[in-house]
Protein backbone atom coordinates (compact mmCIF):
# COMPACT_ATOMS: atom_id res chain seq x y z
CA UNK A 1 0.00 0.00 0.00
CA UNK A 2 1.01 3.35 -0.94
CA UNK A 3 0.72 6.78 1.18
CA UNK A 4 -2.09 7.73 -1.12
CA UNK A 5 -3.95 5.05 -0.21
CA UNK A 6 -4.56 6.46 2.96
CA UNK A 7 -8.01 7.04 4.06
CA UNK A 8 -9.58 5.82 0.84
CA UNK A 9 -13.11 4.30 0.76
CA UNK A 10 -13.21 1.39 -1.01
CA UNK A 11 -16.32 1.15 -2.64
CA UNK A 12 -18.23 -1.37 -5.28
CA UNK A 13 -18.88 -0.13 -9.15
CA UNK A 14 -22.26 -0.47 -8.53
CA UNK A 15 -22.25 2.79 -5.77
CA UNK A 16 -19.44 4.53 -7.55
CA UNK A 17 -21.75 6.97 -8.55
CA UNK A 18 -22.11 8.62 -4.98
CA UNK A 19 -18.41 8.84 -4.99
CA UNK A 20 -18.07 11.53 -7.62
CA UNK A 21 -15.09 13.72 -7.39
CA UNK A 22 -13.75 11.24 -4.84
CA UNK A 23 -10.55 9.37 -4.69
CA UNK A 24 -11.59 5.64 -3.74
CA UNK A 25 -10.24 2.17 -4.58
CA UNK A 26 -12.15 -0.80 -6.48
CA UNK A 27 -11.12 -4.46 -5.58
CA UNK A 28 -11.83 -6.10 -8.91
CA UNK A 29 -10.03 -7.76 -11.94
CA UNK A 30 -9.51 -6.79 -15.30
CA UNK A 31 -11.73 -7.71 -17.87
CA UNK A 32 -10.24 -5.69 -20.74
CA UNK A 33 -7.79 -3.28 -21.62
CA UNK A 34 -7.37 -0.99 -24.47
CA UNK A 35 -4.21 0.55 -25.35
CA UNK A 36 -3.87 4.14 -27.15
CA UNK A 37 -0.32 5.54 -27.34
CA UNK A 38 0.32 7.20 -23.81
CA UNK A 39 -3.30 6.67 -22.77
CA UNK A 40 -4.69 3.09 -21.54
CA UNK A 41 -8.09 2.38 -20.65
CA UNK A 42 -8.31 -0.61 -18.57
CA UNK A 43 -11.91 -2.07 -18.05
CA UNK A 44 -12.63 -3.25 -14.14
CA UNK A 45 -15.07 -5.64 -13.10
CA UNK A 46 -15.88 -6.47 -9.25
CA UNK A 47 -19.29 -8.63 -9.28
CA UNK A 48 -21.30 -5.37 -9.41
CA UNK A 49 -20.54 -3.93 -12.79
CA UNK A 50 -18.31 -2.86 -14.97
CA UNK A 51 -16.02 0.69 -15.01
CA UNK A 52 -13.29 1.76 -17.31
CA UNK A 53 -10.65 3.35 -15.91
CA UNK A 54 -7.89 6.23 -17.98
CA UNK A 55 -4.23 5.85 -17.20
CA UNK A 56 -2.59 8.88 -18.53
CA UNK A 57 1.27 8.42 -18.99
CA UNK A 58 2.11 11.99 -18.35
CA UNK A 59 0.02 11.57 -14.78
CA UNK A 60 1.07 9.04 -13.29
CA UNK A 61 4.40 7.40 -12.32
CA UNK A 62 6.35 5.73 -14.37
CA UNK A 63 5.63 2.02 -12.92
CA UNK A 64 2.03 2.24 -12.85
CA UNK A 65 1.80 2.93 -16.00
CA UNK A 66 3.96 -0.15 -17.20
CA UNK A 67 2.37 -2.15 -15.02
CA UNK A 68 -1.65 -1.30 -16.05
CA UNK A 69 -0.01 -1.67 -19.74
CA UNK A 70 1.28 -5.41 -18.59
CA UNK A 71 -1.95 -6.50 -16.71
CA UNK A 72 -3.41 -9.81 -18.55
CA UNK A 73 -6.86 -10.54 -19.10
CA UNK A 74 -8.81 -11.18 -15.50
CA UNK A 75 -6.02 -10.43 -13.27
CA UNK A 76 -7.16 -9.53 -9.68
CA UNK A 77 -6.43 -5.83 -8.48
CA UNK A 78 -7.12 -2.71 -6.24
CA UNK A 79 -7.21 0.45 -8.74
CA UNK A 80 -7.24 3.34 -6.60
CA UNK A 81 -8.40 6.81 -8.16
CA UNK A 82 -11.07 9.81 -8.94
CA UNK A 83 -14.59 8.99 -9.73
CA UNK A 84 -15.82 11.14 -12.64
CA UNK A 85 -19.09 11.46 -14.44
CA UNK A 86 -18.38 10.47 -18.01
CA UNK A 87 -21.99 10.74 -20.02
CA UNK A 88 -20.31 7.99 -22.88
CA UNK A 89 -19.07 5.55 -20.06
CA UNK A 90 -21.08 2.26 -19.61
CA UNK A 91 -22.03 3.41 -15.98
CA UNK A 92 -22.08 6.83 -16.45
CA UNK A 93 -18.88 7.20 -14.30
CA UNK A 94 -14.68 6.89 -15.50
CA UNK A 95 -11.91 6.23 -12.91
CA UNK A 96 -8.80 7.89 -13.79
CA UNK A 97 -6.36 5.86 -12.55
CA UNK A 98 -3.60 7.00 -9.78
CA UNK A 99 -2.36 3.74 -8.88
CA UNK A 100 -2.91 -0.13 -9.63
CA UNK A 101 -1.93 -2.78 -6.79
CA UNK A 102 -2.33 -6.58 -8.52
CA UNK A 103 -3.03 -8.86 -6.40
CA UNK A 104 -2.49 -11.94 -8.83
CA UNK A 105 -1.03 -11.74 -12.38
CA UNK A 106 -2.71 -14.20 -14.76
CA UNK A 107 0.70 -14.90 -16.73
CA UNK A 108 0.97 -14.61 -20.39
CA UNK A 109 2.03 -18.51 -20.89
CA UNK A 110 -1.39 -19.33 -19.49
CA UNK A 111 -3.85 -17.09 -20.33
CA UNK A 112 -7.38 -16.91 -19.32
CA UNK A 113 -9.10 -19.09 -21.56
CA UNK A 114 -12.38 -17.39 -22.73
CA UNK A 115 -11.36 -14.39 -24.88
CA UNK A 116 -13.35 -12.16 -26.67
CA UNK A 117 -13.61 -14.31 -29.13
CA UNK A 118 -16.05 -17.03 -30.45
CA UNK A 119 -16.00 -20.19 -28.37
CA UNK A 120 -18.04 -23.24 -28.72
CA UNK A 121 -20.56 -23.87 -26.01
CA UNK A 122 -18.85 -27.22 -25.16
CA UNK A 123 -15.63 -25.53 -24.39
CA UNK A 124 -17.80 -22.64 -22.15
CA UNK A 125 -19.16 -25.68 -20.50
CA UNK A 126 -16.22 -27.10 -19.44
CA UNK A 127 -15.20 -23.46 -18.54
CA UNK A 128 -18.34 -23.23 -16.77
CA UNK A 129 -16.08 -22.10 -13.54
CA UNK A 130 -14.74 -19.25 -15.61
CA UNK A 131 -17.56 -18.56 -17.86
CA UNK A 132 -19.25 -17.42 -15.03
CA UNK A 133 -17.48 -14.12 -14.56
CA UNK A 134 -18.96 -12.99 -18.60
CA UNK A 135 -21.53 -9.84 -18.37
CA UNK A 136 -24.43 -12.59 -20.37
CA UNK A 137 -24.09 -14.75 -18.14
CA UNK A 138 -23.36 -12.41 -14.75
CA UNK A 139 -27.04 -10.71 -16.16
CA UNK A 140 -28.47 -14.21 -16.14
CA UNK A 141 -28.06 -15.52 -12.64
CA UNK A 142 -28.82 -11.76 -11.58
CA UNK A 143 -32.15 -12.56 -13.12
CA UNK A 144 -32.09 -15.94 -11.48
CA UNK A 145 -31.54 -14.71 -8.40
CA UNK A 146 -34.59 -11.73 -8.64
CA UNK A 147 -36.98 -14.56 -9.76
CA UNK A 148 -36.16 -16.32 -6.60
CA UNK A 149 -36.68 -12.99 -4.50
CA UNK A 150 -39.92 -12.87 -6.22
CA UNK A 151 -40.51 -16.42 -5.49
CA UNK A 152 -40.52 -16.23 -1.81
CA UNK A 153 -41.61 -12.62 -1.50
CA UNK A 154 -44.82 -13.57 -3.50
CA UNK A 155 -45.76 -16.81 -1.04
CA UNK A 156 -44.12 -15.43 2.26
CA UNK A 157 -46.87 -12.50 1.62
CA UNK A 158 -49.36 -14.64 1.10
CA UNK A 159 -49.78 -16.70 3.85
CA UNK A 160 -47.57 -19.78 3.00
CA UNK A 161 -45.18 -21.41 5.59
CA UNK A 162 -41.83 -22.57 3.89
CA UNK A 163 -41.13 -26.48 5.06
CA UNK A 164 -38.15 -27.71 3.57
CA UNK A 165 -39.30 -31.52 1.88
CA UNK A 166 -36.72 -34.38 1.87
CA UNK A 167 -34.07 -34.62 -0.73
CA UNK A 168 -33.30 -38.71 0.70
CA UNK A 169 -36.37 -40.35 0.08
CA UNK A 170 -37.86 -43.65 0.10
CA UNK A 171 -40.33 -43.36 -3.36
CA UNK A 172 -41.18 -41.98 -6.58
CA UNK A 173 -43.47 -38.66 -6.96
CA UNK A 174 -43.35 -38.30 -10.80
CA UNK A 175 -42.72 -41.96 -12.27
CA UNK A 176 -40.61 -44.81 -11.55
CA UNK A 177 -38.67 -44.22 -15.45
CA UNK A 178 -36.27 -40.63 -13.76
CA UNK A 179 -35.52 -41.70 -10.50
CA UNK A 180 -32.03 -41.64 -9.39
CA UNK A 181 -31.15 -44.30 -6.74
CA UNK A 182 -28.60 -44.17 -4.37
CA UNK A 183 -27.67 -46.31 -1.87
CA UNK A 184 -28.38 -46.21 1.58
CA UNK A 185 -26.23 -48.11 4.28
CA UNK A 186 -26.92 -51.69 5.10
CA UNK A 187 -29.04 -53.41 1.99
CA UNK A 188 -31.61 -49.96 1.66
CA UNK A 189 -31.50 -47.48 -1.12
CA UNK A 190 -33.27 -44.09 -1.43
CA UNK A 191 -34.04 -42.21 -4.34
CA UNK A 192 -33.21 -38.28 -4.64
CA UNK A 193 -36.31 -36.59 -4.63
CA UNK A 194 -38.76 -35.73 -8.22
CA UNK A 195 -40.46 -33.13 -5.79
CA UNK A 196 -41.43 -32.27 -2.47
CA UNK A 197 -45.47 -32.56 -3.19
CA UNK A 198 -46.46 -35.55 -0.64
CA UNK A 199 -44.25 -33.87 2.09
CA UNK A 200 -46.00 -30.84 1.74
CA UNK A 201 -49.65 -32.34 1.20
CA UNK A 202 -49.04 -33.66 4.71
CA UNK A 203 -47.72 -30.15 5.78
CA UNK A 204 -50.33 -28.33 4.75
CA UNK A 205 -52.68 -30.22 6.65
CA UNK A 206 -50.60 -29.05 9.57
CA UNK A 207 -50.40 -25.47 8.40
CA UNK A 208 -53.06 -24.78 5.84
CA UNK A 209 -50.76 -23.34 3.15
CA UNK A 210 -47.14 -24.43 2.80
CA UNK A 211 -44.50 -24.28 0.15
CA UNK A 212 -41.08 -26.10 -0.48
CA UNK A 213 -38.40 -24.88 -2.80
CA UNK A 214 -35.03 -26.68 -3.37
CA UNK A 215 -33.34 -29.11 -5.68
CA UNK A 216 -35.08 -31.35 -7.53
CA UNK A 217 -33.74 -34.86 -9.36
CA UNK A 218 -34.60 -36.49 -12.23
CA UNK A 219 -32.78 -39.08 -14.76
CA UNK A 220 -34.02 -37.54 -17.76
CA UNK A 221 -32.56 -39.40 -20.35
CA UNK A 222 -33.88 -36.71 -22.83
CA UNK A 223 -31.76 -34.27 -24.06
CA UNK A 224 -33.34 -31.15 -24.90
CA UNK A 225 -33.29 -27.64 -24.32
CA UNK A 226 -35.77 -27.93 -21.65
CA UNK A 227 -34.56 -30.81 -19.29
CA UNK A 228 -32.16 -30.76 -16.57
CA UNK A 229 -31.61 -33.51 -14.23
CA UNK A 230 -31.25 -30.97 -11.71
CA UNK A 231 -33.26 -28.31 -11.17
CA UNK A 232 -34.42 -26.39 -8.44
CA UNK A 233 -38.79 -26.50 -8.11
CA UNK A 234 -40.65 -24.34 -5.81
CA UNK A 235 -44.09 -25.81 -4.80
CA UNK A 236 -47.14 -24.77 -3.47
CA UNK A 237 -49.80 -26.84 -2.20
CA UNK A 238 -52.96 -25.16 -0.54
CA UNK A 239 -55.68 -27.27 1.48
CA UNK A 240 -59.08 -26.86 0.57
CA UNK A 241 -58.10 -25.44 -3.04
CA UNK A 242 -59.34 -26.29 -6.15
CA UNK A 243 -58.06 -26.78 -9.64
CA UNK A 244 -59.48 -23.38 -10.49
CA UNK A 245 -57.77 -22.06 -7.10
CA UNK A 246 -54.68 -23.19 -7.92
CA UNK A 247 -54.74 -21.67 -11.33
CA UNK A 248 -55.68 -18.78 -10.12
CA UNK A 249 -52.87 -18.54 -7.86
CA UNK A 250 -50.52 -19.70 -10.48
CA UNK A 251 -51.31 -16.53 -12.66
CA UNK A 252 -50.63 -14.01 -9.97
CA UNK A 253 -47.61 -15.88 -8.67
CA UNK A 254 -45.90 -15.40 -12.20
CA UNK A 255 -47.59 -12.05 -13.11
CA UNK A 256 -45.43 -10.94 -10.17
CA UNK A 257 -41.87 -12.26 -10.68
CA UNK A 258 -42.59 -11.04 -14.36
CA UNK A 259 -43.21 -7.51 -13.27
CA UNK A 260 -40.78 -8.05 -10.23
CA UNK A 261 -37.96 -8.82 -13.07
CA UNK A 262 -39.18 -5.49 -15.60
CA UNK A 263 -38.39 -3.49 -12.76
CA UNK A 264 -35.12 -4.78 -10.90
CA UNK A 265 -33.34 -6.24 -13.49
CA UNK A 266 -34.37 -3.78 -16.38
CA UNK A 267 -30.44 -3.49 -16.99
CA UNK A 268 -29.67 -7.14 -16.96
CA UNK A 269 -32.27 -8.23 -19.55
CA UNK A 270 -31.11 -5.36 -22.10
CA UNK A 271 -27.53 -7.07 -21.34
CA UNK A 272 -29.35 -9.94 -22.68
CA UNK A 273 -31.04 -8.25 -25.50
CA UNK A 274 -34.40 -9.17 -24.22
CA UNK A 275 -37.19 -7.83 -26.17
CA UNK A 276 -39.10 -6.53 -22.89
CA UNK A 277 -42.37 -5.65 -24.32
CA UNK A 278 -43.34 -9.44 -24.92
CA UNK A 279 -42.52 -9.62 -21.00
CA UNK A 280 -44.74 -6.12 -20.55
CA UNK A 281 -47.84 -8.31 -21.96
CA UNK A 282 -47.91 -11.47 -18.84
CA UNK A 283 -51.04 -9.57 -17.21
CA UNK A 284 -54.04 -11.22 -15.98
CA UNK A 285 -56.15 -13.14 -17.53
CA UNK A 286 -54.30 -16.11 -18.99
CA UNK A 287 -55.87 -18.10 -21.26
CA UNK A 288 -57.17 -21.43 -19.88
CA UNK A 289 -57.82 -23.76 -22.37
CA UNK A 290 -58.85 -27.74 -21.74
CA UNK A 291 -56.88 -30.79 -23.48
CA UNK A 292 -59.65 -31.32 -25.87
CA UNK A 293 -59.58 -27.92 -27.29
CA UNK A 294 -55.64 -27.96 -26.84
CA UNK A 295 -55.47 -31.27 -28.93
CA UNK A 296 -57.55 -29.88 -31.37
CA UNK A 297 -55.73 -26.65 -32.25
CA UNK A 298 -52.45 -28.76 -32.79
CA UNK A 299 -54.14 -31.04 -35.26
CA UNK A 300 -55.50 -28.19 -36.96
CA UNK A 301 -51.22 -26.95 -37.09
CA UNK A 302 -50.46 -30.42 -38.38
CA UNK A 303 -49.44 -31.89 -35.14
CA UNK A 304 -49.52 -35.98 -35.32
CA UNK A 305 -50.92 -35.87 -31.52
CA UNK A 306 -54.02 -38.11 -31.01
CA UNK A 307 -56.42 -37.93 -28.00
CA UNK A 308 -54.65 -39.70 -25.08
CA UNK A 309 -51.43 -39.06 -25.52
CA UNK A 310 -48.78 -36.33 -23.87
CA UNK A 311 -47.57 -33.19 -25.68
CA UNK A 312 -44.01 -33.22 -26.75
CA UNK A 313 -41.90 -29.88 -26.79
CA UNK A 314 -42.90 -29.17 -29.81
CA UNK A 315 -46.66 -29.48 -29.34
CA UNK A 316 -45.92 -26.97 -26.04
CA UNK A 317 -44.51 -24.31 -28.54
CA UNK A 318 -47.52 -24.60 -30.94
CA UNK A 319 -50.22 -24.24 -28.78
CA UNK A 320 -48.07 -21.19 -26.59
CA UNK A 321 -47.81 -19.52 -29.86
CA UNK A 322 -51.13 -18.85 -30.20
CA UNK A 323 -50.94 -16.61 -26.97
CA UNK A 324 -49.46 -13.76 -25.61
CA UNK A 325 -48.82 -14.75 -22.41
CA UNK A 326 -49.09 -18.18 -20.65
CA UNK A 327 -51.93 -20.20 -21.03
CA UNK A 328 -53.01 -22.88 -18.76
CA UNK A 329 -54.12 -26.14 -20.51
CA UNK A 330 -55.83 -28.19 -17.97
CA UNK A 331 -57.65 -31.48 -17.92
CA UNK A 332 -55.39 -33.92 -19.28
CA UNK A 333 -56.06 -37.89 -19.90
CA UNK A 334 -55.39 -38.86 -16.43
CA UNK A 335 -53.12 -41.76 -18.01
CA UNK A 336 -50.27 -39.27 -18.89
CA UNK A 337 -50.81 -37.69 -15.45
CA UNK A 338 -48.72 -39.05 -12.27
CA UNK A 339 -50.88 -41.27 -9.92
CA UNK A 340 -52.07 -38.45 -7.28
CA UNK A 341 -54.28 -36.79 -9.62
CA UNK A 342 -57.72 -36.13 -8.85
CA UNK A 343 -60.17 -37.38 -11.42
CA UNK A 344 -62.52 -35.01 -13.17
CA UNK A 345 -66.24 -36.06 -12.03
CA UNK A 346 -67.78 -35.04 -14.89
CA UNK A 347 -65.42 -37.29 -17.21
CA UNK A 348 -63.51 -39.52 -14.41
CA UNK A 349 -60.59 -40.97 -17.78
CA UNK A 350 -59.84 -36.93 -16.88
CA UNK A 351 -57.14 -35.86 -14.40
CA UNK A 352 -57.82 -32.09 -12.76
CA UNK A 353 -54.66 -30.91 -13.47
CA UNK A 354 -53.06 -28.05 -15.22
CA UNK A 355 -50.05 -27.26 -17.07
CA UNK A 356 -48.68 -23.75 -17.81
CA UNK A 357 -47.09 -23.03 -20.94
CA UNK A 358 -44.77 -19.74 -21.37
CA UNK A 359 -45.56 -17.93 -24.76
CA UNK A 360 -42.54 -17.25 -27.45
CA UNK A 361 -41.94 -21.24 -27.37
CA UNK A 362 -40.61 -21.93 -23.96
CA UNK A 363 -43.62 -24.66 -23.28
CA UNK A 364 -44.32 -26.04 -19.20
CA UNK A 365 -43.40 -23.76 -16.99
CA UNK A 366 -45.46 -25.39 -14.24
CA UNK A 367 -47.31 -28.80 -13.63
CA UNK A 368 -49.74 -28.82 -10.81
CA UNK A 369 -53.30 -29.71 -10.23
CA UNK A 370 -55.79 -31.14 -7.30
CA UNK A 371 -54.87 -34.05 -5.61
CA UNK A 372 -56.49 -37.61 -4.63
CA UNK A 373 -58.40 -37.22 -0.88
CA UNK A 374 -60.39 -40.33 -1.17
CA UNK A 375 -58.42 -43.17 0.63
CA UNK A 376 -59.96 -46.19 -1.61
CA UNK A 377 -59.50 -44.32 -5.04
CA UNK A 378 -56.06 -43.65 -3.97
CA UNK A 379 -55.07 -47.00 -2.78
CA UNK A 380 -56.16 -48.70 -6.37
CA UNK A 381 -53.86 -45.67 -8.03
CA UNK A 382 -51.05 -46.74 -5.79
CA UNK A 383 -51.97 -50.55 -7.55
CA UNK A 384 -52.94 -49.48 -10.73
CA UNK A 385 -49.18 -47.76 -11.14
CA UNK A 386 -47.56 -50.72 -9.77
CA UNK A 387 -46.32 -48.18 -7.00
CA UNK A 388 -45.03 -50.19 -3.54
CA UNK A 389 -47.50 -49.46 -0.99
CA UNK A 390 -45.12 -49.80 1.94
CA UNK A 391 -43.84 -46.44 0.82
CA UNK A 392 -46.84 -44.82 1.03
CA UNK A 393 -48.55 -45.68 3.96
CA UNK A 394 -48.15 -42.43 6.14
CA UNK A 395 -49.42 -40.48 2.46
CA UNK A 396 -52.55 -42.94 3.07
CA UNK A 397 -52.81 -41.77 6.56
CA UNK A 398 -53.57 -38.47 5.38
CA UNK A 399 -56.63 -39.61 3.55
CA UNK A 400 -57.90 -41.37 6.89
CA UNK A 401 -56.99 -38.75 9.31
CA UNK A 402 -59.08 -35.18 8.01
CA UNK A 403 -58.63 -35.66 4.43
CA UNK A 404 -60.15 -32.59 2.71
CA UNK A 405 -59.23 -31.46 -1.10
CA UNK A 406 -56.58 -29.83 -1.56
CA UNK A 407 -54.04 -28.57 -4.81
CA UNK A 408 -50.87 -27.31 -5.52
CA UNK A 409 -48.29 -27.11 -8.02
CA UNK A 410 -44.79 -27.18 -8.81
CA UNK A 411 -42.89 -24.26 -11.26
CA UNK A 412 -38.99 -25.14 -12.29
CA UNK A 413 -36.59 -22.17 -11.97
CA UNK A 414 -34.83 -22.54 -14.68
CA UNK A 415 -37.55 -23.01 -17.14
CA UNK A 416 -38.92 -19.44 -15.82
CA UNK A 417 -35.35 -17.87 -16.18
CA UNK A 418 -35.25 -19.05 -19.72
CA UNK A 419 -37.94 -17.78 -20.59
CA UNK A 420 -37.67 -14.51 -18.92
CA UNK A 421 -34.23 -14.32 -20.30
CA UNK A 422 -34.94 -15.40 -24.36
CA UNK A 423 -32.25 -18.15 -23.30
CA UNK A 424 -32.19 -20.88 -26.43
CA UNK A 425 -31.46 -23.49 -23.39
CA UNK A 426 -31.79 -24.33 -19.55
CA UNK A 427 -28.24 -25.14 -19.74
CA UNK A 428 -27.10 -20.89 -19.08
CA UNK A 429 -29.67 -20.83 -16.19
CA UNK A 430 -28.08 -22.48 -13.15
CA UNK A 431 -24.43 -21.61 -12.06
CA UNK A 432 -23.23 -25.58 -12.46
CA UNK A 433 -25.89 -27.20 -14.92
CA UNK A 434 -26.40 -31.12 -14.45
CA UNK A 435 -27.55 -32.89 -17.58
CA UNK A 436 -27.43 -36.52 -19.58
CA UNK A 437 -23.64 -35.79 -20.46
CA UNK A 438 -22.57 -33.49 -18.10
CA UNK A 439 -21.83 -33.49 -14.34
CA UNK A 440 -18.69 -31.54 -14.58
CA UNK A 441 -17.46 -28.55 -13.73
O1 LIG B 1 -44.70 -31.23 -14.05
P1 LIG B 1 -43.76 -31.68 -12.96
O2 LIG B 1 -43.07 -32.97 -13.15
O3 LIG B 1 -44.64 -31.66 -11.65
C1 LIG B 1 -44.28 -32.11 -10.42
O4 LIG B 1 -43.19 -32.51 -10.11
C2 LIG B 1 -45.36 -31.92 -9.38
N1 LIG B 1 -45.08 -32.85 -8.28
C3 LIG B 1 -45.36 -30.50 -8.94
C4 LIG B 1 -46.43 -30.20 -7.96
O5 LIG B 1 -47.61 -30.28 -8.31
N2 LIG B 1 -46.08 -29.85 -6.75
O6 LIG B 1 -42.66 -30.55 -12.74
C5 LIG B 1 -43.05 -29.24 -12.42
C6 LIG B 1 -42.17 -28.24 -13.15
C7 LIG B 1 -42.29 -28.27 -14.65
O7 LIG B 1 -43.40 -27.54 -15.10
C8 LIG B 1 -40.98 -27.65 -15.08
O8 LIG B 1 -41.04 -26.23 -14.95
C9 LIG B 1 -40.03 -28.18 -14.03
O9 LIG B 1 -40.80 -28.50 -12.90
N3 LIG B 1 -39.31 -29.35 -14.51
C10 LIG B 1 -38.06 -29.35 -14.99
N4 LIG B 1 -37.18 -28.34 -15.18
C11 LIG B 1 -35.97 -28.64 -15.69
N5 LIG B 1 -35.58 -29.89 -15.99
C12 LIG B 1 -36.42 -30.94 -15.82
N6 LIG B 1 -36.02 -32.17 -16.09
C13 LIG B 1 -37.73 -30.68 -15.30
N7 LIG B 1 -38.79 -31.45 -15.00
C14 LIG B 1 -39.74 -30.63 -14.52
MG1 LIG C 1 -45.21 -31.65 -15.96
Amino acid sequence: MTDLKVGVPTVTISHAAQFDGRTVALCGWLYNLRKSGKILFPIFRDGTGLMQGVVVKSTVQEEVFQRVKDLTQESSLRATGKIRAEPRAPGGYEMDVADVEVLQRVPEEDPYPITPKEHGIEFLMDHRHLWLRSSRQHAILRVRHEVIRAVRDYLDGHGFTLVDTPILTPAACEGTTTLFEVPYFEDDKAYLAQSGQLYNEATIMAFGKTYCFGPTFRAERSKTRRHLTEFWMVEPEVAFATLDDIMELAEGFICSIVRRVLANRRQELATLERDVSQLEKVEPPFPRISYDVAVERLQKKGSEIRWGGDFGGGDETMIGEDFDRPVMVHRYPAQVKAFYMQPDPQRPELALGVDVLAPEGYGEIIGGGQRIHALDLLLRRIEEHKLPREAFEWYLDLRKYGAVPHSGFGMGIERMVAWLCGLEHVRETIAFPRMLYRLRP
